[in-house]
């Protein structure tokens, strides 16, 4: 059985809990887009791990899949495996042969086109995400295969790094220094080509995956980032570079829409919003400088229930520790989220953050042109002249989750509950669980997708 996780928001929705919760029944954990720009805290017997590229299940002793719709950045790999593996772990970490290898001038690209592009820039976590999808689009991208062929490497690099020292110098007029350094670079990444073979880490994904299916095995797909974040279902152009949405997890993962379709598709979604980056957000409370449009410090409303919620809910990046926009949750995202993936089931997350506030709102609706507007519209620039049309729910109170975890989804809090209801009763799907704290003992799970299927 497949099991696809993701994330109903703009990401950061605790997708790495879930995963972490679901995925303990799962054999592999499979992740199917994105790279090192991921921030995945896991909680794993009392211990805390922060990943960015290497998928959760890498805690515990399942067989991770990099799948071919991600982007590759070996530095980060190995780091990442080094750093469990001191910590007494032996993470089983395989990458698709047909995933795609980030370069240090994709991170020297991102950083320099972010700056240029002034107020449309994404507030990208410049990992080289963007600039190696732009190369794999362009047909000029190195895959791990390609990596691994010492003739093809050279081949493909020497035509690249070229092109981009042009581009550097002649449009940018920088000195590309050591990113862009031909033998420098073609040495460090034959290093990596040599350790990925060594550690026999490299697979032909999705025939690995179909293999280990017929076998018996259970597969959970991990989204990163959420579907706002989708390069083309999300708030473009504030958007990540890839599919997040479920349709990535099919061209990612190497596996057809009847087959991932086949099992669970659960959407994460946060109690209330967070979100990295610049770029509107009708449900904002307050506002962080440099991000929020037009923020001006300490003369929005709300500033102090912001600053309640990010402490509360730990909004700080995981790879960046950058402040994160917070706001309402917004039900017309939710809503697209749900038709884009094609939810069967959803988590919500994070309700102990809200705990202790006298109400909490929810944007139920946009008013837009003087009309209701139940769904996001298409375009960013449409959905920043939204005003939320609120619904006001009774607060609930802090109470003790590790014994609410303990006893179950019964023993919520009861205005708790009528959030969660309200929240799957709009989107039309069963509540799989719901997130009271940071750990995997913290996630109250009414429906086991694999045990209970
Ligand atoms: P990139 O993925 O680094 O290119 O960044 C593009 C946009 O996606 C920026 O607004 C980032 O802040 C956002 N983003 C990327 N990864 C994450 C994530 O894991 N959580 C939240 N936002 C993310």
């Amino acid at each position: 059985m497949i099991v696809t996780i993701v994330g109903a928001q703009l990401g950061d929705e605790g997708k790495g809990g879930i995963v972490d919760a679901f995925g303990a029944a799962a054999d592999i954990v499979v992740r199917y887009q994105g790279g090192d720009n991921a921030g995945h805290t896991v909680v794993h017997d009392g211990e805390e791990y922060k990943l960015s590229l290497v998928p959760s299940g890498a805690v515990r002793d399942k067989i991770n899949v990099l799948g071919n719709g991600c982007v590759v950045n070996p530095a980060t790999l190995f780091d990442e495996i080094d750093a469990l593996r001191e910590r007494g772990l032996d993470p089983d970490v395989r990458v698709s042969e047909r995933a795609h290898v980030i370069f240090p001038y994709h991170r020297l690209f991102d950083g320099i086109e972010e700056e240029a592009k002034e107020s449309l820039a994404a507030g990208t976590t410049k990992r080289g995400i963007g600039p190696t999808y732009e190369d794999k689009a362009a047909r000029r991208g190195v895959r791990v295969g390609d990596l691994i062929a010492p003739e093809t490497l050279r081949e493909r690099l020497s035509y690249v790094v070229e092109q981009k020292r042009d581009i550097a110098a002649s449009v940018y007029g920088i000195d590309p220094g050591d990113a862009l350094d031909f033998d420098a670079v073609l040495a460090e990444y034959e290093g990596y080509a040599a350790r990925l073979q060594e550690e026999e880490m490299v697979v032909d994904g999705g025939a690995f995956l179909e293999r280990h299916l017929a076998d018996g095995a259970d597969l959970m797909f991990e989204g990163a980032q959420g579907t706002s974040l989708d390069i083309d279902h999300g708030i473009y152009p504030y958007v990540t570079s890839s599919n997040s949405s479920a349709g990535g997890a099919c061209t990612g993962t190497g596996l057809g829409p009847t087959i991932v379709g086949s099992g669970e598709v659960i959407g994460i979604v946060k109690g209330y919003l967070s979100r990295v980056g610049t770029g509107p957000l009708p449900t904002e409370l307050g506002g962080v400088e440099g991000h929020t449009p037009g923020y001006v410090e300490n003369e929005g409303e709300h500033e102090e229930l912001a600053s309640y919620i990010r402490d509360e809910g730990g909004e700080y990046g995981t790879v960046t520790g950058r402040a994160r926009r917070v706001g309402w949750l917004d039900m017309p995202m939710l809503r697209h989220a749900a038709r884009v993936n094609g939810f069967t089931g959803v988590v919500v997350n994070h309700l102990d953050v809200l705990a202790g506030l006298d109400e909490v709102k929810v944007g139920h609706t946009y008013e837009l042109d003087g009309a209701d507007q139940p769904t996001m519209p298409p375009t960013t620039e449409r959905w920043g002249e939204c005003e939320p049309v609120y619904r006001t729910f009774d607060g609930w109170p802090a109470v003790d989750w590790d014994s609410v975890a303990r006893e179950g989804y019964e023993a919520l809090p009861e205005g708790a509950k009528t959030y969660v209801s309200y929240i799957a009763e709009e989107l039309g799907v069963e509540v799989f669980a719901v997130g009271v704290g940071p750990s995997r003992d913290h996630t109250v799970i009414r429906k086991h997708p694999f045990e209970d299927a």
